[in-house]
């Protein structure tokens, strides 16, 4: 293989990219383009032979997993809920800091022996309650949890908590933290070991970036 075959860092969009292009910037790493005002999904960097493609965050482990990308951004609720096999984890880059919660409406009890979970982290919920020791009946939905309590869809939510604000706005409070999250750089087992210098390179200026911002 060659010492010269470019290098795909897979960035989750939305929230997530926000934090992370400063901090690549910190790194030395900026994209050519306005990220922001593209509709591009590829782009070329200061850093030399590495490119960038924005991506929802489920789809950063498939493609690192994949290889079709070296590296990832992506949130430690995806690697939680979707697994991290194939995958190194060598950096917590301490952004988008939340907390994956359960949460129900302000008062709620449990009342009988099983409970309804509405949630996008059914593996996580399953995982969770069975631990818990708690007949968890859970539903599967992919945004605006908040809302399946007040439509009696289900008794309570496992969800992400960064200011609490849309659990308040929904009449609904944080119960127990199941993890802390924050945005991790993942990178393919495989090109670790093909392509050990240049990855090691990107990590360790990342790394950096990381410390420095404390
Ligand atoms: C996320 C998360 C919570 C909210 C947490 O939802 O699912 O609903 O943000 O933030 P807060 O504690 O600061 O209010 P998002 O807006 O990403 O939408 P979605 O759940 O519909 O995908
Ligand atoms: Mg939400």
């Amino acid at each position: 293989m060659s010492i010269d075959k470019p290098l795909t860092l897979a960035l989750t969009k939305g929230r997530i990219l926000k934090e992370t292009l400063p901090l690549l910037a910190r790194a030395g790493i900026e994209p050519l383009e306005d990220l922001a005002t593209s509709r591009k999904l590829v782009f070329e960097t200061s850093h030399p032979g590495l490119r960038l493609v924005v991506i929802r965050g489920t789809d950063v482990p498939t493609y690192v997993r994949h290889g079709a990308a070296d590296l990832g951004v992506v949130g430690k609720d995806i690697l939680l809920e979707h697994g991290a096999e194939g995958l190194y984890e060598p950096l917590d880059l301490n952004i988008a800091r939340c907390r994956l919660m359960t949460a129900a409406p302000v008062g709620w009890r449990p009342g009988g022996a099983r409970v309804r979970v509405a949630t996008k982290f059914a593996n996580i919920a399953r995982q969770y309650f069975a631990r818990q020791g708690v007949h968890a009946d859970v539903i599967k939905l992919y945004g605006a949890m908040e809302l399946a309590p007040m439509m009696d869809l289900a008794d309570l939510i496992v969800d992400i908590v960064d200011t609490g604000n849309t659990l308040r706005a929904n009449g609904m409070e944080p119960l127990e933290e199941i993890a802390a999250i924050s945005s991790r750089l993942v990178v393919n087992k495989a090109a670790m070991r093909a392509s050990h210098g240049a990855i090691q390179t990107i990590v360790d200026r990342v790394g950096a970036a990381v410390a420095a911002a404390g």
